[in-house]
């Protein structure tokens, strides 16, 4: 796949090195074209060394023009991806304005173009700014994210560009190709979030699960080539692209979607904190007020792990415990009883562990375990979803594992 990636000058402009690793790695062409701002943020010469091309920049350029005219340019791509794409950038195409080598692209090219906007979250909902996304999503143009989260500027909100990786996966998927990549052509089953099990019509029991770490999985298997779907209880996180996405509340309706996901499926991995248990009734009506104290009958929840590693065709099978005491000890113990191929153990507590973006885990399967230290979940999803890629392959037979293309220029 031949991708224009066009830059513009947003602080985000600093994760273009990584987003072009992770497109060369599914074995897509780059031919970076920057905008003049852009360079206030990374250099050329950092991004020439990671795309292995001659950065473009000016529309003006007589050498490069004459080797590659901005038109043959736009006929060479399959697809024009903006990353990070700018308020100003957006603006620029909505006008049809052509000023510089990429707005030119965009208006040459008859390719998907697809922008990842970045930007302070105040500018991102800004009328205007809408009304530019509205009118580029009406031309067909891809919008990706952009993410929720802490920013640049320190404020919270939505404009953070998505992770690399999940740019990548979208990409990828635009032009119906997922790319090369540790699990290509291999269906991935993830299960996030937290449950909730209903006491009577207004109140429930769930626990802090944000997801984070199951949505962060999914991404990196999808991004790595594989089909995921992803069965998620209630969570506040954007949808990750690139992957089916099921929506679920309770345990029961997390174990029917995971079983009725689960056919055909080479890997599952089980990051939901599912409730143990839930109320053994649902009051029809809220439940009055009378006594001091009351109390709640509950009943065990189906082991939604445990049922899948049981099946006689099971998947490669990946539990997490999340313990706040004895570690090692309760995560092996689980291995051995669930009949789990892996198992990520991690500690939960007030200064880790739930709802937050950073994590530490180690991994244990029979005769070996690896511990990550602490990372952001993203990265620590990466590596996870590449240790289970590896062990997937021992298991179930090295020759069906795809055969990568290398990048030999920027390791
Ligand atoms: O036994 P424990 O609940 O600590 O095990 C945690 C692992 O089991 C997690 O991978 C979780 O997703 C999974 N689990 C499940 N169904 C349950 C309880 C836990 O799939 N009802």
């Amino acid at each position: 796949m031949n991708i224009v990636l066009g830059i513009t000058g947003g602080i985000a402009a600093y994760k273009a090195p990584d987003l072009v690793r992770r497109l060369r790695e599914r074995g897509a062409e780059i031919q970076i074209v920057m905008t003049a701002s852009a360079e206030e943020f990374v250099t050329g010469t950092a991004l020439q060394a990671v795309s292995g091309k001659p950065i473009r920049s000016n529309l003006w350029d007589k050498e490069a023009e004459a080797a590659m005219s901005h038109i043959e340019l736009a006929r060479w791509a399959d697809v024009v991806l903006i990353a990070p794409a700018t308020a100003e950038v957006m603006a620029r195409i909505v006008s049809g304005a052509a000023p510089d080598l990429l707005t030119t692209i965009c208006l040459a090219t008859e390719a998907p173009i697809a922008l990842a906007p970045a930007m302070n979250h105040v500018m991102w909902n800004n009328p205007a700014t809408q009304a530019n996304r509205a009118v580029l999503e009406e031309r067909g143009i891809h919008i990706v994210g952009p993410g929720i989260g802490s920013q640049a500027c320190g404020e919270e909100g939505a404009g953070r560009m998505l992770e690399p990786d999940a740019i990548a996966a979208t990409v990828f998927n635009l032009t119906g190709g997922k790319g090369q990549g540790l699990l290509e052509g291999r269906k991935v089953v993830v299960t996030a979030g937290p449950t909730r099990e209903a006491i009577d019509p207004v109140r429930y029991i769930t626990n802090r699960s944000s997801g984070k770490m199951g949505y962060g999985i999914a991404s990196a298997a999808a991004a790595q080539g594989a089909d995921v779907v992803l069965i998620s209880g209630p969570v506040n996180l954007p949808e990750p692209p690139g992957l089916e996405i099921i929506r679920v509340e309770s345990a029961k309706d997390m174990f029917v979607a995971t079983h009725e996901a689960i056919r055909g499926a080479d890997i599952f991995i089980a990051a939901a904190a599912v409730a143990d248990y839930r109320p053994s009734a649902i009051a029809n009506q809220k439940i009055k007020k009378h006594d001091e104290s009351m109390t709640l009958q509950l009943t065990r929840c189906p082991d939604i792990l445990a049922s899948v590693a049981a099946l006689d065709a099971a998947p490669f099978t990946i539990g997490f415990a999340a313990e706040t005491e004895k570690l090692a000890e309760y995560a092996r113990g689980k291995l051995e009883k669930k009949k789990l191929d892996m198992i990520v153990a991690n500690r939960v507590g007030q200064d880790c562990g739930f709802d937050r973006d950073d994590n530490a885990a180690t991994v244990l399967w029979n005769g070996g375990e690896r511990s990550f230290p602490t990372s952001s979940k993203v990265e620590l999803a990466r590596n996870l979803i590449e240790l289970a890629a590896e062990h997937f392959y021992a298991v179930r037979g090295p020759e069906t594992q795809p055969r990568l293309s290398i990048i030999s220029n920027n390791d």
